[in-house]
């Protein structure tokens, strides 16, 4: 390798996120849109003697198996015909986007080391959002990155219009959730649902075209998060909402002194804020 590869793996936020249903699989049917934003971690690629070595600033993220960079290395090392386990090769991740936040920190990790190693070791790029979507339904959408349409699990997309570029207040209370749990708590939620009012297509179904799904499960186990929506939507953003699962809630501004002024308002008494903005796809690509 001729030097060190460094690259940005952004962060997103799903402008909206509506759960069509159960599939056989047991993953959900999403209709969801995503947003890339500014904020984002910093991977290190340099060629190292002997097995696979990942490294990450943050202690309290996993370093081998468990970490889907390590699967994404795996992965391509396996499309190239290589056998064994990757190997001559280290990687450092600065991590700053926050874990279990509903950021995407992780796919986009993965999508970034996909990309990078496939050009590294000679696989064909075509072969890329398969194995994105092998790693996670998230992983294909940050080889898009923009405005995006996901169907199916979130990995069938569609481009759309970028939106006008916003800034992004990101506020995180003082704890992270699991994606499968809260996805486990929508199924409860709509199991209840149906108990006492019969199969779906009741009022229930009457939204507003930008929502999140798993929002009231998830303030359900976690009535913060309502909390922080109010306080945000009072700052003046244009929308707020939880990011994907959670933890994260973020809301839209057009100044970027009200996206400041709404992060010194809500980030204390344990939460933590910083302000973003929305990176459309040609300067996603330009990474
Ligand atoms: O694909 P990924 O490993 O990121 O998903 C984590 C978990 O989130 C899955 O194991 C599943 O429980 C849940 N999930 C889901 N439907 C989706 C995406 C994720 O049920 N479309």
């Amino acid at each position: 390798m001729a030097g060190n590869r460094v690259v940005r793996a952004r962060a997103k936020v799903n402008l909206s996120l509506r759960v069509l249903g159960v599939r056989a699989d047991g993953y959900h049917e999403l209709r969801t849109v995503f947003q890339s934003i500014a904020l984002h971690d910093t991977l290190t690629f340099r060629s190292a003697r002997g097995p696979l070595r990942l490294d990450c600033s943050d202690p309290a993220c996993p370093v081998d198996g468990a970490n889907l960079v390590w699967r994404a290395a795996a992965c391509v090392w396996a499309a190239g015909g290589r056998t064994g386990e990757p190997r001559d090769l280290a990687i450092r991740i600065e991590k700053r986007i926050p874990m279990q936040a509903g950021l995407g920190g992780g796919s986009s990790d993965a999508a970034a080391a996909l990309r990078v190693l496939a050009s590294m070791w000679q696989v064909d790029g075509a072969r890329l959002p398969d194995m994105a979507a092998s790693l996670g339904a998230d992983v294909p959408y940050f080889l898009e990155g923009g405005t995006v349409l996901g169907l199916e699990r979130g990995d069938l997309l569609f481009p759309l219009l970028d939106i006008p570029a916003s800034w992004v207040t990101l506020v995180m209370p003082g704890f992270g959730i699991s994606t499968k749990d809260a996805f486990g708590w929508w199924d409860e939620r709509r199991d209840v649902g149906r108990a006492l009012s019969g199969p779906p297509g009741g009022p229930d179904r009457v939204r507003p075209a930008f929502s999140n799904d798993l929002e009231q499960p998830v303030v359900d186990h976690h009535p913060e998060i309502a909390q922080i929506v109010k306080m945000l939507q009072r700052a003046g953003a244009s929308h707020a909402a939880i990011s994907g699962s959670g933890s994260t809630v973020f809301g839209l501004f057009d100044r970027k002194a009200d996206a400041e002024r709404a992060a010194r308002a809500v980030g204390r008494g344990g939460r933590t804020a910083l302000v973003s903005r929305t990176v459309d796809r040609a300067e996603y690509r330009r990474r």
